[in-house]
């Protein structure tokens, strides 16, 4: 691929993503425009096994390692010929490499390995947090540096994005992921998997005021979170009303999803507004933009407080569409081309990571991440 080649037509990148439930495969086309590059997304095709995994209450790895290992080919070819492209006009192979469920990482990586040593194209593992995290520059080519708030199934990490390998952690759950209480409370309360969006829609006609639910940490100066004591403070409220009168009503459904989600919101964005300082003081300026990623990203009580914290600090928010908060190939394609400007190059060596950190160089927050399956 030439210089030439590259300016005017693109890299055309391949991204494919097996780390949890979802099989997706992503094409991207990355231009480079006034020396930053642009992605246009051609084909995001994504298999979820949901269905699969709903009579276990749970993602069972065996099963989703070989259902990605039966989906990924007719994934990929779904995928070229939404983008209408063949295999032949791909320049870049970019898969997940972690982290993630081991069965799955490694069936995503040794297909790709196959597909970049069958057609001699270069191969790029990334981070599938890194996905996550780039993805705003897909979407808006917003640069570096920013502040990214990462609140996933598995994940909550605020991290100053420097560069598309650079990535400073400025503070975490120290227990729990808002996504995995969200689920938590959903079946608390008596609502449907994934507990998220149900837990959002019950809250809509429900009193956020009715119920006092703690807010943790906020009495501590870092942007460190913790979600562990508020699952069980709605535990306890449930509990009470069943012991009163024998179940909830709707109405109680309704008031605890709405106190609940209100104590979320409330702990999230009082923990940005930290973060926005502590990403002053150790990056020496404020972020081109507050960004958020991950699948908790799509709760509306949740962007609406955030973009509130933005507008008060005089910061743009960013916030990509649903499709793209959640998991997808095209944000591993995406992650892939930015990884691969840098200068980072794979072979068939490439290793399987189940554990990855982004910042490598802040030490573990106790707990943190290590109960989600997803991330
Ligand atoms: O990013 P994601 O699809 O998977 C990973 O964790 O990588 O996030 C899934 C999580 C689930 O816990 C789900 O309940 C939560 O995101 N979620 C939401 C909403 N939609 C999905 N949480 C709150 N409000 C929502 N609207
Ligand atoms: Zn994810």
């Amino acid at each position: 691929m030439t210089r030439e080649k590259n300016a005017q037509a693109g890299l055309i990148v391949l991204g494919i993503e097996s780390s949890c439930d979802e099989t997706a495969v992503g094409v991207v086309r990355v231009r480079q425009v006034a020396d930053r590059p642009r992605g246009e997304i051609l084909a995001n095709v994504v298999a979820s096994q949901t269905e699969l995994h709903a009579p276990f209450g749970g993602v069972v790895p065996e099963i989703a390692a070989r259902a990605h290992a039966e989906r990924l080919e007719p994934v990929t070819r779904e995928a070229l010929e939404a983008a209408g492209i063949s295999l032949d006009e791909v320049d870049l192979v970019a898969v997940t490499a972690g982290p993630g469920l081991i069965g799955g990482v490694l069936s995503g990586v040794m297909f790709a390995k196959g597909l970049a040593a069958a057609t001699g194209k270069p191969l790029v593992g990334v981070n599938h947090l890194a996905g996550h995290a780039l993805t705003v520059r897909l979407v808006s080519g917003t640069p570096f540096p920013y502040l990214l708030l990462l609140v996933s199934g598995g994940h909550c990490q605020f991290l100053a994005v420097r560069g598309p390998r650079d990535f400073l952690r400025l503070g975490g759950t120290i227990d729990d992921a808002p996504g995995e209480a969200f689920d938590k409370v959903a079946r608390l309360i008596g609502l449907s998997q994934p507990g998220g969006p149900h837990v959002e829609k019950a809250a809509r006609w429900g009193d956020a005021a009715r119920f006092d639910f703690p807010r943790p940490l906020l009495d501590r100066a870092d942007a460190n979170l913790s979600f562990s004591g508020l699952k069980t403070a709605v535990l306890r409220a449930r509990d009470r009303l069943v012991a009163e009168k024998g179940g909830l009503t709707r109405q109680d459904q309704a008031d605890l999803a709405a106190s609940f989600q209100a104590a979320v919101r409330d702990v999230l964005t009082g923990k940005t507004r930290r973060a926005l300082a502590l990403f002053e003081e150790r990056i020496g300026r404020p972020p081109a933009c507050l960004a958020v990623a991950g699948g908790v990203a799509a709760n509306e009580t949740l962007r609406a407080g955030l973009e509130g914290v933005a507008t008060k600090a005089q910061i743009p928010f960013d916030a990509p569409p649903l499709a793209l908060c959640t998991d997808n190939g095209a944000m591993i394609a995406w992650a892939g081309a930015e990884w691969y400007l840098d200068g980072r190059r794979d072979d068939a060596a490439l290793a399987a990571r189940p554990r990855w950190p982004l910042d490598e160089t802040s030490p573990a927050l106790l707990g943190a991440g290590r109960k989600g399956a997803k991330a």
